[in-house]
């Protein structure tokens, strides 16, 4: 069965999000002591950073014509080989797929997938999505390119970051409050900078690379771009232990800001230790709905959690 697109379009975006979701990164000046052997350790938890994808369009490809798309998928994991499902579409990842296939990956090779698309009329431009079936954080990525080539950002998947990262600080559509300055029409070579160097009352996002601050400028460009609020990962593939994937869901949920050397609150989420000791005031906000800030988690999500502290936190 070839996947679903929605499906397709949300595992995309979930992974651009987990990908800017990593902790914001020590700083030099006030790094602690006893945090550093976890902060390594958080460090080594990117399923999302698994898969690299990229796209290339032959030359003269047009609306109404066919074209040759390549997809270039890399494993930079470490260890293991990889079934990755790729999907091609017209515009953007939440369109209907022209392409649809699965290839086998091995730790630090890459595939090339190639397609040939019909390319519909009134398009002007082609995504391409990679990602890991059943992986408890899908790892993958998503690109999109002009027909002629050339890359475009991407601002649906901006907008999910923006509401998982910055949207409670600096308000739903950029306007600002009184966390944070109003920032609509900030463009992406100022957000690359103040993510990567952070400021005062704001934390640095090592996740957020060039591409991601082009993405989140064009949403912030135009914030009525519904952003995709992409669902973490599937509860039903996790068992209730950390192993068994409440790590992911923490990742994809909470670590972006409850980790690293100054986690919010001081409520630490980004590795198990903490996790088991935060995980009473953690439920709590869960069920509560007052975390995480975007809003509340589904109810088979906090399920998870809730199985998880009742068998013990294993
Ligand atoms: C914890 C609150 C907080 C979060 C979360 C946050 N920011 Fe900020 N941000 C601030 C504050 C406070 C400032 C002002 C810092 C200063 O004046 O030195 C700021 C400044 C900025 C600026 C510079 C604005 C200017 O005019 O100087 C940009 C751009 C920005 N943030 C983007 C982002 C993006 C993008 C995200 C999400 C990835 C984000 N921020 C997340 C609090 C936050
Ligand atoms: C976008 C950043 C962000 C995310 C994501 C986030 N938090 Fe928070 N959290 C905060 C901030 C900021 C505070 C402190 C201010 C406040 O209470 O609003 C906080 C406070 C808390 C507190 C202590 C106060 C309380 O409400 O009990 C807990 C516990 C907590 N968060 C748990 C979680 C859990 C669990 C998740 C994931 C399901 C999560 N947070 C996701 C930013 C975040």
């Amino acid at each position: 069965m070839p996947p679903v697109p929605s499906r397709a379009a949300l595992v995309a975006l979930s992974a651009s999000l987990a990908a800017a979701g990593l902790a914001p990164s020590l700083r030099a000046d006030d790094d602690r002591d006893d945090d550093r052997d976890e902060d390594r350790a958080a460090r080594t938890v990117r399923p999302s950073r698994d898969l690299r994808v990229d796209i290339a369009v032959s030359p003269g490809a047009t609306a109404g014509g066919t074209a040759t798309v390549d997809v270039i998928v890399r494993n930079v994991g470490r260890r293991t080989e990889r079934d990755v499902q790729v999907v091609v579409c017209a515009g953007d990842l939440s369109s209907e797929p022209l392409f649809t296939s699965a290839t086998s990956v091995p730790p630090k090779q890459t595939r090339t997938v190639r397609a040939k698309v019909a390319v519909p009329a009134g398009a002007t431009a082609l995504a391409a999505g990679a990602w890991l079936p059943g992986d408890g954080m899908p790892g993958s990525n998503y690109v999109r390119v002009s027909l002629s080539g050339s890359r475009l950002a991407y601002p649906a998947a901006g907008g999910a970051t923006w509401a998982a990262q910055c949207a409670s600080c600096h308000g739903a559509q950029g306007e600002g409050s009184s966390k944070g300055p109003r920032v609509r029409g900030e463009d992406a070579d100022e957000i690359a900078e103040v993510v990567r160097k952070g400021e005062d009352g704001m934390p640095r996002f090592v996740g957020i690379d060039a591409a991601g601050a082009r993405d989140l400028a064009a949403w912030l460009a135009d914030p009525s771009v519904p952003p995709v609020t992409p669902p973490g990962p599937d509860p039903g593939d996790i068992a209730p232990t950390w192993d068994g994937g409440v790590r992911d869901l923490f990742a994809a949920h909470c670590a972006s800001c409850h980790g690293g050397a100054r986690p919010s609150a001081r409520v630490g989420l980004d590795t198990k230790s903490r996790a088991r000791k935060d995980a009473q005031s953690a439920l709590s906000a869960i069920e509560a709905g007052s975390m995480p800030p975007a809003g509340p988690l589904p109810a088979e999500t906090v399920a998870v959690f809730e199985a998880w502290v009742a068998g013990g936190r294993k």
